[in-house]
C-alpha cells in the first residue's frame, strides 16, 4: 500500500509516504535557503518518499518565529526555484513538494496574539499591545494569498495554509471571548483561516495543491484551545465541522495533526525521553492519533487524509505505516523526526533493510535545538546537529 500511487487534482503522487514539514530554523537572513537547508532537502529529495511537505514559511516578516526561518519573497523567489530544480534532479520518484505557509503569532519574536490566554502566558508574558487588531487580521489573507503566489513560481506543486500547534490560524480557532468579527461564534472564529484558504484558491492554477496542516484539536483545556472541554479532552464536534467546510472550499489534502507542542508536546509527537514528563505513556498517544484519524477518514471518505505522529514506532514505522493505511485510517502516512534521523529509510524498507540503529530515538533533541534558538536538525545522528547541541548544552 505505502507503495501505491494516489491520483489528485490531476496529479500523480508516487507513493503514500509524506515527509512531514520539520522547521530546521537554519535559512539565510532573508528567508531563502542557507547550505543547511539545501542539504537537508536535498537528502529529502533522495528519500524515495512521494511527497515532501516542506516546512513552515512565514507570510511576512513580522509572522517569523525566529530570524533565520524560511521566507519567500519577490527577491528571494529564484533561490527557492534553484533548490526545487535540483531536488527534482535528485529524486528518483518525481516527487510532489507542498510549501507549508504560516504567520508564527503568538511564537513570533515580538508575539502577535489573537486574545490574552492565560494558560500560555505563565511562561511567556505578552500584554495588551499584543493583541492584532481586527484591521492587521484582515490583511492576513493578502498575505498568504501573495506568498502562495510566489510558490507557485518557485515551483512548488501546492502550498498548505498551516492551522495548528497554537500559531496565528490556529489560535483564531479558539478565540472564544474576543469581540468583533474574529471572536466568539463559530462562524467568527473560523473566519480568518477560511478567508485565507479562500485567498490563496485562485493563486493555485491548474493541477497545484491546495492543502491543509490542521491541529483538530488542541487538547488544551476551554476556553484555552480549540476542540477541548474544560479537562482538556478531546471534543471533536468543532473539528468535524470545520473538516467539512475545508472539504467544501475544495481542500484537496487534510494533513491532520492534534495538540500543541508549546503546552501539550507529547500529544503531536510520542516520545521516549524529553525535558517534559508526559502523563501517559507513548502507546496512548499513538492510540489516540490513530482513533482519530480513523474517525475523519469515516467521516470525510472523499478527503484524502496524512497521519502524522509515528516516528516512535522506530524500526517498525513503516509497517505501522502500511497498517494505518491498510486500517483505512488515512490515505498518506507523514514521518517526521523519522526522516532527519534516518532520510532513507523509505529506500532500505523497500529493499527489506530497515536498520534499527539509524532510527529516531524520539529523544526530543531536535525540539531542544530549537526552544534553544538554534538550528533543528537530527542531534544524534547528524554530527553537525550533535555538535551543536553538545556545545548548547554543555
Ligand atoms: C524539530 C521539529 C520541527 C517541526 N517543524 C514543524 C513545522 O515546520 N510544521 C509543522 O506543521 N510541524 C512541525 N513539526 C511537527 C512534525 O511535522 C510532526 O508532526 C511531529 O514531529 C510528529 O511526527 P513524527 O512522530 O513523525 O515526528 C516539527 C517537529 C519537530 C520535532
Ligand atoms: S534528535 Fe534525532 S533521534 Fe532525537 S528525536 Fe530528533 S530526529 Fe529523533
Amino acid at each position: 500500500m505505502l507503495n501505491d500511487v494516489l491520483e489528485i487534482n490531476g496529479r500523480t503522487l508516487k507513493n503514500r509516504l509524506v515527509l512531514q514539514p520539520m522547521e530546521g530554523c537554519d535559512c539565510l537572513p532573508d528567508g531563502s535557503p542557507s547550505e543547511l537547508t539545501l542539504r537537508k532537502y536535498g537528502k529529502a529529495a533522495k528519500s524515495g518518499a512521494g511527497t515532501v511537505w516542506f516546512e513552515a514559511s512565514a507570510v511576512c516578516p513580522e509572522g517569523c518565529a525566529n530570524d533565520r526561518q524560511m521566507v519567500i519573497t519577490e527577491q528571494n523567489v529564484d533561490a527557492f526555484a534553484r533548490m526545487l530544480d535540483s531536488m527534482r534532479k535528485q529524486s528518483p520518484t518525481d516527487q510532489t513538494y507542498i510549501l507549508q505557509l504560516t504567520h508564527s503569532g503568538r511564537q513570533s519574536v515580538r508575539p502577535i496574539v489573537v486574545y490574552r490566554n492565560a494558560l500560555y502566558e505563565k511562561d511567556r508574558p505578552v500584554d495588551d499591545d499584543c493583541v492584532a487588531e481586527d484591521g492587521y487580521l484582515e490583511l492576513v489573507p493578502e498575505m498568504f494569498e501573495k506568498t502562495a503566489r510566489l510558490a507557485v513560481r518557485a515551483g512548488f506543486d501546492g502550498v498548505d495554509v498551516k492551522a495548528c500547534h497554537g500559531y496565528l490560524l490556529s489560535e483564531s480557532l479558539s478565540a472564544y471571548d474576543r469581540p468583533g468579527k474574529y471572536g466568539g461564534s463559530f462562524e467568527n472564529r473560523t473566519r480568518l483561516f477560511l478567508d485565507c484558504i479562500r485567498a490563496v484558491k485562485p493563486a493555485l492554477p491548474g493541477d497545484r495543491l491546495l492543502t491543509c496542516r490542521l491541529g483538530v484539536s488542541e487538547m488544551v483545556p476551554y476556553p484555552y484551545g480549540f476542540g477541548a472541554d474544560e479537562q482538556g479532552r478531546l471534543d471533536m464536534t468543532e473539528g468535524d465541522r470545520l473538516i467539512g467546510l475545508l472539504q467544501d472550499e475544495g481542500v484537496h489534502i487534510l494533513n491532520v495533526t492534534v495538540g500543541n507542542p508549546y503546552f501539550v508536546p507529547h500529544i503531536n509527537r510520542p516520545f521516549r525521553r524529553g525535558p517534559y514528563v508526559p502523563p501517559e505513556t507513548p502507546e496512548t498517544g499513538l492510540k489516540r492519533l490513530e482513533d482519530i484519524e480513523t474517525h475523519i477518514k469515516r467521516e470525510f471518505p472523499r478527503l484524502v487524509t496524512v497521519a502524522s505522529g509515528i516516528s516512535y514506532y522506530r524500526e517498525k514505522v513503516l509497517d505501522e505505516a502500511e497498517k494505518l493505511l491498510s486500517h483505512g485510517a488515512c490515505d498518506l502516512v507523514g514521518i517526521g523526526r523519522m526522516w532527519l534521523a534516518y532520510p532513507d529509510i523509505y529506500n532500505d524498507y523497500l529493499k527489506g533493510a530497515v536498520e534499527r540503529r539509524k532510527c529516531c530515538l524520539t529523544c526530543s533533541k531536535c525540539t531542544e535545538l530549537m526552544r534553544l534558538d538554534a538550528p533543528s536538525g537530527c542531534a544524534v545522528f547528524d554530527e553537525y546537529y550533535r555538535e551543536l547541541y553538545r556545545r548548547l548544552t554543555k
